[in-house]
């Protein structure tokens, strides 16, 4: 029997966790609060920008939340995060990406105060990240990390292949794994648009992690018997549906479930952890930043 991973439990899991730590810090005068910036007319990801706010209020973390026309200078981004830099009531800063073309990405990471980075991206911190003490793990390969852990599956010792090379997921992701300790040691490969022959590695994987943006790249021919499939994609394609289109992964889940020993579904998979995780990096630097 395949399990399919329930991605809204184990995220509720780890948020009532992280709520209760939240409690505590509230008790001691702080109030957790995380700015999030949006600098796109994208309905993606307005979406999820305020799923995000509203999974910080619904615990008790203060959203703060700034919307930036897609068309305006970067100049009104950089100030925008320079005040939310200044201010003591924010303990963290998400920019939701992607950012238009007009706007160059590596400023803007730069720019955000790292105590306040709580995705993970400033330099200084993916740094850290590889150098084996992270301060802020990225969000979305922390929660797959969790997920395993959660649903019993041990990377130690295990052919891992990542499917995707975004500085968002596939990079940080495989440098987790390649960490020592629990949720690491695990032997990975990192796959991506110019792999030859991408079917042959995921062949020989134990787990594969699809985070590529293609939807439905990865079907069951692709996979052995008894691999566990993790689905990071969340693609809109065209459908006879209400809102035009429907939600899909990277993996073609009827086929890939035929093979898998354990698989995410979309929606309800990875999603969830990775707005759990983004609590608990808000929560976190609200902590490091008070005490
Ligand atoms: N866009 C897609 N995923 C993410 C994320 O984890 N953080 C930010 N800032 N933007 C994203």
């Amino acid at each position: 029997m395949t399990t399919v991973i329930d991605g809204n439990e184990i995220g509720d899991q780890i948020t009532e966790g992280v709520a209760a730590c939240t409690d505590t810090l509230v008790s001691e005068g702080v109030t957790p609060g995380l700015a999030t910036v949006l600098m796109s007319d994208d309905g993606a990801s307005e979406t999820y920008v305020s799923m995000k706010q509203r999974a910080c209020n619904e615990i008790g973390i203060e959203g703060f939340h700034h919307q930036i026309s897609a068309d305006e200078s970067a100049e009104a981004l950089f100030s925008t995060i320079d005040e939310l830099n200044a201010d003591p009531a924010v303990h963290g800063i998400l920019v939701q990406m992607p950012l238009p073309d007009h706007v160059p990405k590596r400023d803007v990471l730069e720019r955000i105060d790292p105590m306040k980075d709580v995705d993970g991206f400033h330099p200084e911190n993916v740094g850290r990240l590889v150098a084996g003490n992270a301060r802020y793990k990225p969000c979305t390969p922390h929660g797959i990390q969790k997920m395993l852990a959660e649903t019993g599956v041990v990377t130690e010792g295990k052919d891992v292949v990542v499917v995707g090379r975004s500085d968002i997921v596939g990079k940080p992701m495989a440098n987790l794994l390649i960490q020592y300790g629990p949720g690491g040691n695990a032997t990975t490969t990192v796959c991506h648009s110019r792999t030859d022959d991408l079917a042959d590695k995921t062949r020989n994987a134990d787990i594969v992690i699809a985070a590529a943006g293609v939807p439905e790249m990865i079907d069951g021919s692709m996979l052995s018997a008894g691999t566990t499939v993790i689905d990071v994609g969340i693609n809109r394609v065209d459908a006879d549906t209400e809102k035009g289109y429907e939600l899909v992964g990277d993996v073609d889940f009827e086929s890939a479930k035929e093979k898998a020993d354990a698989i995410t579904p979309v929606p309800g998979g990875v999603g969830p952890l990775t707005i759990a995780m983004l609590l608990y990096n808000t929560v976190k630097a609200a902590s490091l930043q008070s005490g």
